[in-house]
């Protein structure tokens, strides 16, 4: 188990298809980390851009093509680079104390939670697993949590989903789904990541209740190491202080 200073060169073993624009690498590399931290992929004179660890051993990345550098890891294929810097931040770190969690996933934001999942029913949460996009074509992960809700040894999981159209699942946002759980005292702590807005409507969600929760914030990154300012969010760094901030 390893943690990458400078850019390390990892070989691509795997690549599946999630979904219209979405792909998940796995590459030989094992890093020491924890779910929700992330590694800086680069490619060398071109650019570097953070992603979220899906799993570090080896070391998973779900990358969706959102723009240039995005695109250009899409052409790769099994036997190419990719280089990688990291682990980084601070991830999620649910206590003990808590035994029914919610996982909020939107959109890409799924791709920490779950070896998140993972982790905890292995000590036997009782997982609530939420998975929202904005149509079914952009829903992420959904057959691999199924899976392993089939699998499991120890705790519960239940997947739900929601959908802005209604093409899948419920119809509305994550926080539709999640609301009447907090409301009947269900949930003893929220761990989300997603955009900006879906994770504020969480934040007071759960603050409104007195729930705990733990949020993955994205931030424009550079340096990944506390020093350009890149990533200030609320006067925090979230490459140091996150991405994970605890709420
Ligand atoms: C901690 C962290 C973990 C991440 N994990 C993943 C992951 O697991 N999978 C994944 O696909 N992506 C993830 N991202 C986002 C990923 O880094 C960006 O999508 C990437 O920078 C896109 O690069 P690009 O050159 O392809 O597109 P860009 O041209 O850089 O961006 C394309 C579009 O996305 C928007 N955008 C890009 N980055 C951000 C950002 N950080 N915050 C808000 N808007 C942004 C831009 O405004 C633009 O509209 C993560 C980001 C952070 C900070
Ligand atoms: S990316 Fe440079 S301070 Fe966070």
């Amino acid at each position: 188990m390893q943690h990458f200073i400078l850019p390390a060169a990892a070989r691509i073993t795997a690549i599946e298809t999630d979904n219209y624009r979405t792909k998940t690498f796995v590459l030989d590399a094992r890093l020491d980390a924890t779910p929700g931290q992330f590694v800086m992929a680069w490619l060398p004179r071109f650019d570097e851009k953070p992603f979220s660890l899906v799993n570090a051993d080896p070391v998973t990345l779900m990358i969706t093509a959102v723009g240039p550098f995005t695109h250009l890891v899409h052409t790769l294929t099994v036997g190419e680079t990719l280089w990688l810097r990291g682990p980084f931040g601070h991830g999620f770190d649910a206590p003990a104390t808590q035994r029914r969690l919610a996982l909020v996933g939107g959109g890409y934001g799924v791709a920490p939670l779950l070896w998140l999942a993972q982790q905890q029913l292995a000590r036997g949460a009782h997982i609530t697993a939420i998975l929202g996009a904005r149509t079914a074509a952009d829903l992420l992960y959904v057959e691999r949590f199924a899976q392993l809700a089939k699998t499991l040894r120890t705790g519960e999981l239940i997947l739900q989903i929601a959908t802005e159209d209604g093409s899948v699942g419920a119809t509305g946002r994550v926080t539709d789904v999640l609301a009447p759980l907090v409301t009947q005292g269900a949930i003893d702590g929220v761990y989300a990541c997603g955009p900006h807005g879906m994770l504020t409507a969480l934040e007071s969600l759960a603050q409104s209740a007195g729930l705990p929760c733990q949020l993955s914030w994205e931030a424009y990154m550079r340096c990944a190491i506390g020093i350009c300012g890149a990533c200030e969010h609320a006067g925090q760094v979230l490459c140091l202080d996150g991405p994970v901030l605890i709420h």
